[in-house]
């Protein structure tokens, strides 16, 4: 997506930004990520409340900002690219759509498409959290759940869309989910007042909200709106269960290989070939940052001391972006002081199963 950034550019910062705000709020919506309408396609919106998280301070660390995507509609930053997707499919008049999906972008497909009225045909892995089937089910979507990993799940959705008749919303298919991701760059710049972080940690599957948060730097960047300073360093987060971007990175390639067997409790970031890796990796190097990968035992204490010692139930995806945080500190890579934005891109709660499990917890038996 690209857009007539000279018209928008006339207004500072803040009063293009506060002004859409106000204007949503006067009709009653909560605007969300919608404050940035001028950089988003300029349609009327299909919305559940999506965007605008919070930014927390760590109580112990105190350059840590943490940004709290499980605060979005079905309790994961999926919701932003899902509603500009189901946006602009019910603008163009699309009646049936369909995903493969890790778990988190097939409940918000499912939501939002219940919003839109539109069908929605999912596939995912069968073993995701159970949240995720549950809320797909009771959204209404048509749900197959898949004996393999979100890869499986692609190629059945590619097999069957010409006969069906579904539009295919797959990671980076269509630009409209990278432009919905891209909203997360403008707000945590807006929310650091205008500034860059020395670092932005993102748990990484396909990540199209590294790409999608790139972009809005360089939007930022054309409009004035960001203060001077260096890009902040992208360092993509994954489980050493499923850890393609890491090993591509290391190995100086230019495009990632497929991960055999995959297999991590943090089941966003189980996509052991992203469609997108090359771009991710040109972001990586062009930013100065790294790919760095936890197995699930680092990124389960990560989870642990975060809610005994901060009081937030991150998702097993943001436990990998806080275990990493932690690995660059003690490596001297980073500085207490250094400001840097950490994604908990999931509600913790929506791993309630998966989660005790890691953990060896069993309810009791009642008497
Ligand atoms: C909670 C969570 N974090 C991170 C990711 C990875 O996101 P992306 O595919 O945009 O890299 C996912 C993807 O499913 C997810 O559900």
């Amino acid at each position: 997506m690209r857009y007539d950034l000279a018209a928008v550019q006339g207004l500072p910062a803040r009063d293009a930004v506060s002004a859409n705000a106000a204007n949503f709020a006067r009709s009653g919506a909560w605007p969300g990520m919608w404050r940035y309408k001028s950089v988003l396609p300029d349609v009327l919106p299909v919305t559940l409340g999506e965007g605008w998280t919070p930014v927390l301070r760590s109580k112990r660390y105190p350059g840590v900002y943490l940004k709290e995507e499980g605060a979005n509609p079905t309790g994961s930053f999926k919701a932003r690219g899902l509603a500009l997707a189901v946006t602009m499919a019910r603008h163009y008049g699309l009646r049936k759509l369909a995903v493969p999906s890790a778990g988190n972008a097939a409940g918000a497909l499912a939501a939002y498409a219940a919003a839109a009225g539109i069908e929605a045909n999912i596939f995912m892995p069968k073993d995701v959290p159970f949240a995720n089937y549950l809320e797909a089910v009771l959204y209404g979507a048509h749900v197959t759940l898949v004996d393999g990993l979100i890869s499986d799940c692609g190629r059945m959705v590619a097999e069957r869309k010409g006969r069906e008749g579904w539009f295919d919303i797959s990671t980076l298919k269509e630009p409209f989910r990278l432009e919905g991701k891209k909203t997360m760059g403008y707000e945590l710049v807006e929310q650091l007042g205008w500034e860059y972080p020395a670092a932005v940690f993102y748990p990484t599957g396909g990540g199209v909200g590294l790409i999608g948060m790139w972009k809005a730097f360089g939007e930022l960047e054309e409009l004035g709106w960001v203060k001077p300073g260096k890009r902040p360093r992208m360092i993509a987060v994954q489980s050493a269960g499923c850890a393609p971007m890491v090993r591509a990175f290391d190995a100086r390639e230019a495009a990632s290989t497929m991960w055999q067997n995959a297999d991590t409790f943090a089941s966003g970031l189980r996509v052991p070939k992203p469609y997108g890796d090359y771009l991710m990796l040109q972001i990586l190097r062009e930013s100065g940052g790294m790919a760095l990968a936890f197995p699930d035992e680092k990124i389960l204490a990560s989870l642990q001391d975060w809610a005994r010692n901060e009081g937030i139930f991150l998702s097993p995806e943001g436990a990998a972006a806080t275990a990493a945080y932690d690995e660059l500190l003690a490596r001297g890579e980073l500085r207490l002081e250094d400001r840097v934005l950490l994604f908990n891109t999931g509600a913790g709660l929506k791993y309630a199963d998966v989660t005790a499990q890691a953990m060896g917890l069993r309810r009791p038996l009642a008497d």
